[in-house]
């Protein structure tokens, strides 16, 4: 019997993945429940109703399974923030720090237009860095984040923090 109440409950934890020591988050067990699925993508959109959202924009990877949903329920397109090399057309990009060494994360140049109201979106809020960089993408392209929504939140990484410190509405589903 299914006895999973929560998003929470559906999310599975892998140990010494991807390194040891490492209590890795996996949500493709909650992607691949029906009922958990789209009780993350409703609760993801919760805090927003009633407001105007132009444009979801998802974090490479699993920001786009979300966002994907989460911009088909808005009724908005989807734009993708993807690693570097893999958009095509002509890009901006941010650089950003990781564990070891950098990244960089890279937008259409034409994806936002000017004074469009954007909803971010990944799976889940580390350092921040990741969503520091796609916010600054956004903003770069006179994009306005009206929000930043995440299924976990790692509080001790400090990602929620160093986000609401820009300015920005964090809200995620569970901890
Ligand atoms: C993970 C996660 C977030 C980011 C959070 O993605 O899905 O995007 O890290 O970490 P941060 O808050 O410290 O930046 P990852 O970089 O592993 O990429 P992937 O989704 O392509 O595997
Ligand atoms: N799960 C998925 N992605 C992550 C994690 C995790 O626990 N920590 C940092 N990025």
């Amino acid at each position: 019997m299914n006895n999973r109440k929560t998003v929470k409950d559906y999310i599975r934890t892998i140990v010494d993945f991807p390194h040891e020591g490492i209590l890795f988050r996996d949500v493709t067990t909650l992607f691949a429940d029906a009922r958990g699925f789209r009780m993350a993508v409703d609760q993801m959109l919760h805090p927003y109703a009633g407001q105007r959202i132009d444009k979801v924009v998802g974090l490479e990877a699993r920001g786009f399974i979300l966002g994907g949903a989460v911009a088909h329920q808005l009724g908005t397109g989807f734009v993708p923030v993807r690693k570097k090399g893999k958009l095509p057309g002509t890009v901006i990009s941010e650089e950003y720090q990781l564990e070891y060494g950098e990244a960089v994360v890279e937008l259409h140049d034409d994806a936002i237009t000017p004074g469009e109201t954007v909803l971010l979106v990944d799976d889940l809020l580390a350092t921040g860095g990741t969503a520091e960089a796609g916010i600054k993408l956004v903003e770069r392209l006179g994009g306005e984040i009206v929000g930043c929504a995440f299924v976990i939140d790692l509080p001790d990484l400090g990602g929620r923090k160093r986000l609401e410190a820009m300015g920005m509405d964090v809200h995620a589903l569970c901890a």
